[in-house]
């Protein structure tokens, strides 16, 4: 079955009502039949029928043994997180999402876990990182917010030779357009607040994983923690991965034209989106991808005018997240990057000159109009 099919169809022909729409069970907990017996839910921290629903298209999707579903993408790295031991050393993109930093940084390092951040596009720096103790590479690709393209199934070699478990965040792709588990992953995290959500209406978090061994070990791990999603939001997030085929067509498309024009503009120094020809990645994406994606970033002449420009934009708000319908556009320095010091931010080119932009499915030339009329202001 084509994955536009499965996504349409997720929870339909599952409910014994027959109803098309999965019905939300809001109950926190399940009566048992006898002594001892159970129908298959007993509490909802640990297995709720419409969780359960998205989490099992998740895994279908994604082409892994199991999905779970958390309150929050960090939920679900906290638990991913929880993995580890002390004593253990992570390799992380050197550009993460600034969440993904804060927690390594200000939580899990008082725990006793090692992170080193690595330029994860280059796969000798990976191998070079690489020390007694390391127990995992978390990678992001493209990177948030430069774009950087990682070589997924090189990675993996590199994690199979050296008894690493090998993470990706999807989050920017989605399984529409890359499926990390099928060039050797061993686990995918989404923040589905984003476009498997798509709607900028639900927080949640995904993951999946490959094999029954690491999958009852996570299990356990997301029952303990209990960050998991509520009945309510997983609906929502049902729904909305219903047309995720749909949009991620029609936000890519769009995303190539803004790109394009963002090139030519003469208020723009530089502009990074995989699809473009010269981004460094563009090729290995085409092996490892169906597509780019629609979120760009892109730099800005004159940083002075960057506070202008956001208060400008009329109909592309300036607000955090992405991957929704609604085009959004975030200042990484003082948002979504913001916990990371700003040497190393500016080190990264993270700077105050860079803008980024989650390119939503309204009509192009009411974006472009509204980049042009902001960038003239
Ligand atoms: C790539 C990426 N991963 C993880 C997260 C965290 O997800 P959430 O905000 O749903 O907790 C985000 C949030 O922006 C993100 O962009």
């Amino acid at each position: 079955m084509k994955i536009s099919t499965k996504l349409a169809q997720i929870g339909n022909r599952q409910d014994p009502t027959g109803a098309i729409s999965f019905p939300i069970y809001h109950s926190a907990t399940f009566a048992h039949p006898g002594f001892e017996q159970s129908t298959g839910f007993d509490y909802s921290r640990t297995k709720n029928p419409t969780r359960q629903v998205l989490e099992n298209a998740i895994a279908d999707l994604e082409e892994g043994t199991r999905g779970y579903a958390f309150s929050s993408g960090m939920g679900a790295i906290t638990t991913i997180l929880a993995l580890f031991s002390q004593g253990d050393h992570l390799l992380v993109t050197e550009d993460p999402y600034g969440g993904t930093y804060r927690i390594l940084q200000e939580v899990f390092q008082d725990f006793g876990l090692e992170t080193s951040f690595v330029d994860t596009s280059d796969l000798e720096a990976i191998r070079k990182a690489i020390k007694p103790n390391t127990k995992s590479v978390f990678v992001e690709t493209p990177t948030n917010p430069l774009m950087k393209i990682a070589d997924l199934r090189g990675i993996s070699t590199i994690c199979q030779e050296n008894n690493l478990l090998h993470i990706v965040d999807n989050t920017f792709l989605t399984p529409y357009l890359q499926k990390p588990l099928t060039l050797g992953a061993d686990m995918v995290i989404h923040s589905g607040t984003k476009y498997l959500g798509g709607h900028n209406d639900v927080v949640s978090g995904l993951v999946v994983v490959k094999g029954e061994e690491l999958a009852a070990r996570f299990g356990r791990l997301q029952n303990t923690l209990g960050a998991t999603l509520g009945p309510q939001d997983s609906w929502l997030m049902i729904r909305g991965m219903k047309t995720l085929a749909l949009r991620m067509k029609a936000q890519e498309e769009n995303a190539h034209k803004i790109a394009q024009w963002l090139l030519n503009h003469p208020a723009i120094t530089k502009v990074y989106y995989p699809g473009l020809k010269d981004h460094p990645g563009n090729e290995l994406q085409l092996q490892q991808a169906k597509g780019f994606g629609a979120m760009i970033s892109f730099r800005v002449k004159d940083r002075e005018l960057i506070p202008k420009i956001l208060s400008s934009l009329k109909t592309i708000s300036y607000a955090e997240s992405l991957g929704g319908v609604e085009s959004l556009i975030t200042y990484p320095a003082t948002q979504t990057h913001g916990d990371i010091p700003e040497e190393v931010r500016e080190n990264l080119g993270v700077d105050r000159s860079l803008l980024r932009l989650s390119v939503g499915i309204e009509d192009v030339e009411d974006l472009i109009d509204d980049l042009e009329q902001a960038f003239n202001k």
